[in-house]
C-alpha cells in the first residue's frame, strides 16, 4: 500500500505532461540544456550574444558551491565563505508551431538573487528575493516554430547580504508551462477543508482562472480524487469570463474521509477541468489533504481532536556538500533522518522553502512553520533584504502564501524570525500589515512570528495585537511565565537550544556545561585548536541551552505547542563560536554530511517508542584517564556498563533524567551497556577500542537509485581498523574513483572548519568518517566507486542505476 501511494505520490510531483487529457496544459521541466557564465556580460542579454564559449550545464546550479573556501570572499564565514558575485544564464530553446495560440509562461521557484529575466531581448523583470518563486508570461514574445533565448541576469554580488550560506544562481527548478488561453491561474487554485469529522468532509474549492483570450463562458468540473486516484466528489459550474479572470467557489462533500495525520500523511487531489462548450482548455492537479487542528492556550496543539506537541526543528536550505542547489532526494534523506529520529516538524528558516520540500513534508507528514522573512525595514546586514523590503514585500508574502496554502503540511505562517521592529513601535503596523496580508489569502492558519523581547510592553509585535500564536526563540526558563505576562494568547517555542557540537569530539567533564560565546562582549578564550566543540551535549551559546536543558522544559509544560529545535542539520555558515576558517555551523543535531551526533538518539529516546539504547563517546583514550560514559535509553528501567566483561554498576534515569553517566578509569577494551526492564534484557551496545586504520568499508543508504540524472546514493565511509572497528580518530584521505552511469556530486565529511572543496573526488575522513555523494546519470546500467587510502585496504561498492 506504501509503496503504491509513494509511486502515485512521485508521479504527481514530476512535470505534469497530460496527453491523456487532450495535451492541454504542459509542465515541462526547463532545467536542462542552459549555458553558464560566471561574471557581468552588458549584451549578454541580446538575442545574438556569441554564447557558445560558455560553460554548459543543467540547473538546478549553484555557483558558490563550486568554489574555494576564503576568508577574503565578501560573503564572508557568516555566509559560508565561498564566492559570490554577478552572473549569466542563457538557454535556446524551440517552442512548437502548435504552441502558436496557447499561453507559455516560465516559473523559476527560487534564484539567488537579484534576478533579471529577459526573452529574445525583451526584458520581463526582476525579482530581488532570492528565495520567492515568481513566474512570467512569454506568450506575447515568442518566436512559435522558432529559437528563442532566455536570458538570466543573477547578482548576488552586493555583500553581505545574509547570516547563514546563501546559495548563489537558479538553485531550484525552472518550470515551462503552456496552457490553453483559459486556464486556471498561477497557484489559482485554494483548497480547503470548512468542516471535518470522521464521517464527512466538506472542501472548498477556490479557483482563479485566466483569459487571454475574448470573454469567454466555461464550465468549470471540480472533482476530489483520493490517493488511488478514485474520483470521490465532484461540482460542476458554469463561469463567465468578464475580461481576463474569473474566480469560482465549488464545495464538495465527501464521505469517510481519511484524514491526514503525521503517522498517515494521507493526500487527496482536487482535479480542475476548464471547458469552453465541450472542449477541454485546462487540466489542472492540486494535492491536498483533510485534517483539522487546533492550538490552544492551556493544552497546547491539537491534530484531529488528538494532543500532539510539536517535535520540529529548524533549518536552512542548503543541503551540505551539495549547495543550495536543490536535490529531492537529498531532501528526502534528510526528512527520513529526522523523522527516524521522531521528529514531526520543520521550520523553514528563515524564508520560503523549495516547493518541492512541502510536497515531501506533505507525503511523509510534518508539522511546517512556513516563514517569509528574516528582517523587514531593519537591517540584520548592510546589503540584505531589507533594502527590497519596502518596494517588495507585499508582493513576496503574498506569492508565498499563495503558492504555499494548498499544502497539508503547512499550519502556521510566520512573517518574520527575530525582526528588530519588534523593540520599537514602528514593529505594531508592520505587523498588522503583514498579517492582514496572510489573512486576506489564508484564514485556516494561525500567524506568528519567532520573538525574542519577553516583556509584553517591550514588544511591539505582540503590541500589535494582531499575531494569533506567539512564537519565542530561546529563553526557555521563561515559559513557565508566559501565560502570566502575556495572557491567554498560545504559544510555540519557535526556536530552541542552539546547542553546538562536533561529531565525535568529547571535551570533559562533560556535566559542566560551557557557553561557548559566553555572552556578547566576551571574545571567546576557551575553544579547542582545532575548532571543534564537545559533542556530549555540554556546550551551547550563550543565548541558548543544551538540548537536554530544554527539552526537559517543553516536555512538561502543556501551554507550549511545541519547539523547533536549531537546527536539524549543520548548515553552511554561522560557524559560531569560532571565527575563520571555522565555516559551518555547528548547531545540527546531525552533522553538515548527515551524519548523527550524539544528541540525535537523546531525542530518539525521548521521541520515539521504538527501543534506543545509545552509548558514548568512543573507546580510544589514554591509559588511567577518566572519561565520563554517557547512555541514552528508553524503554528500559536501567542500564548497566561493564568494562571487559566487569561491571560498573546498573544505573536509571532519577528525576527528569534524560541520560546516565559513569565516571570510568580508562583501559582499553570493550565497553557494554546492556538495558533492562523487569529484569529481561532489551537491548545491548558495545563500543571496542580500535586498532590502527587498516581497512575502507562503503555503505550506501540505497543501491538501486533511478536512472533520471538527479537521484542520489549517500555512501558513508568507514575507517576502520582490522577487526572492523570504526577508529574515531581516523582522519586518512580516501580518493575516489567511479565507472558507469553515475558521477561523484560531492563529498564531505562534517568537519566544520575543512577547507576541502566538496566538488571532488577525494576526501580526508573526519573522525573515522567521510561521505561520498553519488548522482546517477541519466542512462540504465551499473555504477561502481572504489574507495582507495594509503596503507588501507581499498573497497568497492556497486549500484544500480534503473
Ligand atoms: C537565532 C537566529 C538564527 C540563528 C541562531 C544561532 O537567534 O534566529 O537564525 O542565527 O540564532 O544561534
Amino acid at each position: 500500500m506504501l509503496k503504491l501511494r509513494c509511486f502515485i505520490l512521485y508521479f504527481l510531483m514530476l512535470p505534469v505532461l497530460v496527453y491523456g487529457q487532450g495535451n492541454v496544459r504542459l509542465r515541462e521541466s526547463f532545467n536542462k540544456g542552459w549555458k553558464f557564465f560566471a561574471g557581468d556580460e552588458k549584451e549578454a542579454s541580446k538575442v545574438n550574444y556569441k554564447d557558445a564559449f560558455w560553460r554548459s550545464l543543467n540547473v538546478p546550479h549553484d555557483w558558490s558551491i563550486e568554489g574555494d573556501f576564503s576568508n577574503f570572499n565578501p560573503a564572508k564565514p557568516e555566509g559560508g565563505a565561498l564566492p559570490t558575485g554577478i552572473a549569466w544564464y542563457r538557454k535556446s530553446f524551440v517552442v512548437p508551431s502548435s504552441s502558436k495560440g496557447k499561453n507559455v509562461s516560465i516559473t523559476f521557484d527560487g534564484v539567488y538573487q537579484h534576478s533579471e529575466v529577459w526573452v529574445n531581448g525583451k526584458y520581463l523583470g526582476k525579482r530581488p528575493n532570492g528565495y520567492i518563486s515568481f513566474s512570467y508570461d512569454l506568450t506575447p514574445y515568442l518566436r512559435f516554430g522558432k529559437w528563442n533565448v532566455i536570458a538570466v541576469r543573477v547578482d548576488n554580488s552586493a555583500q553581505p547580504n545574509s547570516r547563514w550560506y546563501s546559495g548563489s544562481g537558479i538553485y531550484r527548478n525552472v518550470w515551462l508551462e503552456t496552457t490553453g488561453e483559459v486556464r486556471v491561474d498561477l497557484w489559482g487554485t485554494y483548497v480547503t477543508t470548512p468542516e471535518v469529522s470522521e464521517s464527512h468532509a466538506k472542501v472548498s474549492v477556490e479557483t482563479s482562472l485566466k483569459n487571454s483570450g475574448a470573454g469567454s463562458n466555461v464550465i468549470l468540473k471540480t472533482f476530489v480524487v483520493d490517493e488511488k486516484g478514485k474520483e470521490v466528489g465532484k461540482s460542476e459550474v458554469s463561469v463567465h469570463i468578464e475580461g481576463k479572470s474569473a474566480v469560482a467557489n465549488q464545495k464538495i462533500s465527501i464521505s469517510n474521509p481519511i484524514l491526514w495525520s503525521v503517522d498517515r500523511p494521507y493526500l487527496y487531489s482536487v482535479v480542475t477541468e476548464v471547458y469552453i462548450g465541450k472542449k477541454l482548455t485546462d487540466h489542472y492537479v492540486t494535492p491536498f489533504g483533510i485534517r483539522f487542528f487546533n492550538f490552544d492556550a492551556k493544552k497546547g496543539f491539537s491534530l484531529n481532536g488528538q494532543p500532539l506537541k510539536i517535535l520540529g526543528v529548524c533549518n536552512h536550505h542548503d543541503l551540505g556538500a551539495l549547495g543550495a542547489a536543490i536535490n529531492v532526494r537529498a531532501m528526502e534523506r534528510q526528512l527520513e533522518l529526522l523523522k527516524a529520529m521522531g521528529c514531526n516538524g520543520i521550520r523553514t528558516a528563515h524564508n520560503p522553502p523549495a516547493p518541492e520540500l512541502l510536497d515531501l513534508c506533505d507525503r511523509m507528514g510534518f508539522i511546517v512553520m512556513d516563514e517569509t522573512f528574516d528582517m523587514w525595514k531593519k537591517k540584520k546586514n548592510s546589503k540584505d533584504y531589507h533594502l527590497d523590503f519596502p518596494e517588495w514585500y507585499k508582493r513576496d508574502l503574498e506569492d508565498h502564501v499563495k503558492r504555499d496554502r494548498n499544502h497539508p503540511s503547512v499550519f502556521m505562517w510566520s512573517i518574520g524570525n527575530e525582526i528588530r521592529e519588534q523593540f520599537d513601535s514602528t514593529g505594531i503596523s508592520i505587523t498588522r500589515e503583514l498579517t492582514s496580508i496572510v489573512k486576506r489569502l489564508d484564514q485556516t492558519r494561525p500567524v506568528t512570528s519567532a520573538l525574542t523581547e519577553m516583556v509584553p510592553q517591550k514588544n511591539f509585535l505582540f503590541q500589535a495585537k494582531a499575531l494569533d500564536l506567539l512564537g519565542f526563540n530561546y529563553n526557555h526558563a521563561k515559559y513557565d511565565s508566559l501565560p502570566l505576562k502575556f495572557g491567554d494568547y498560545k504559544f510555540i517555542a519557535s526556536e530552541t537550544s542552539s546547542a553546538i557540537a562536533t561529531r565525535g569530539h568529547y571535551d570533559m567533564p562533560s556535566d559542566s556545561i560551557r557557553r561557548w560565546p559566553k555572552d556578547g562582549k566576551t571574545k571567546l578564550t576557551e575553544g579547542n585548536k582545532d575548532y571543534t566543540v564537545s559533542a556530549y551535549d555540554n556546550v551551547s551559546a550563550y543565548w541558548g541551552s543544551t538540548h537536554e536543558e530544554t527539552w526537559k522544559t517543553v516536555k512538561k509544560l502543556d501551554h507550549i505547542a511545541g519547539l523547533y529545535v536549531w537546527t536539524g542539520f549543520d548548515y553552511l555558515g554561522e560557524p559560531i563560536p569560532y571565527p575563520w576558517p571555522a565555516r559551518s555551523s555547528y548547531f545540527g543535531i546531525l552533522d553538515l554530511a548527515g551524519f548523527p551526533k550524539d544528541s540525535y538518539y537523546m531525542y530518539q529516546s525521548e521521541w520515539t517508542s521504538k527501543p534506543v539504547l545509545h552509548l558514548l563517546p568512543h573507546w580510544n583514550w589514554q591509559e588511567g584517564k577518566t572519561v565520563d560514559v554517557w547512555a541514552y535509553y528508553n524503554n528500559a528501567d536501567e542500564v548497566e556498563l561493564f568494562l571487559n566483561g566487569k561491571s560498573l554498576g546498573v544505573k536509571a534515569k532519577e528525576n527528569d533524567d534524560l541520560h546516565v553517566m559513569w565516571r570510568v578509569k580508562y583501559e582499553p577494551g570493550v565497553l557494554k551497556a546492556v538495558s533492562r526492564k523487569g529484569g529481561k534484557e532489551v537491548l545491548v551496545r558495545e563500543v571496542k577500542t580500535a586498532g590502527r586504520p587498516a581497512k575502507i568499508e562503503l555503505l550506501a543508504d540505497r543501491k538501486e537509485i533511478r536512472a533520471d540524472g538527479r537521484d542520489l546514493s549517500f555512501i558513508t565511509v568507514k575507517i576502520l581498523d582490522k577487526e572492523g572497528n570504526v577508529v574515531p580518530d581516523a582522519d586518512n584521505l580516501v580518493k575516489f574513483s567511479i565507472r558507469g552511469e553515475g558521477f561523484i556530486a560531492g563529498v564531505d565529511n562534517g568537519y566544520q572548519a575543512s577547507m576541502e572543496p566538496f566538488k571532488a573526488d577525494h576526501r580526508k575522513a573526519f573522525n573515522g568518517l567521510c561521505l561520498a555523494i553519488i548522482q546517477s546519470s541519466e542512462k540504465r546500467g551499473t555504477i561502481v566507486l572504489r574507495a582507495v587510502a594509503e596503507g588501507l585496504d581499498p573497497a568497492v561498492i556497486s549500484l544500480k542505476a534503473r
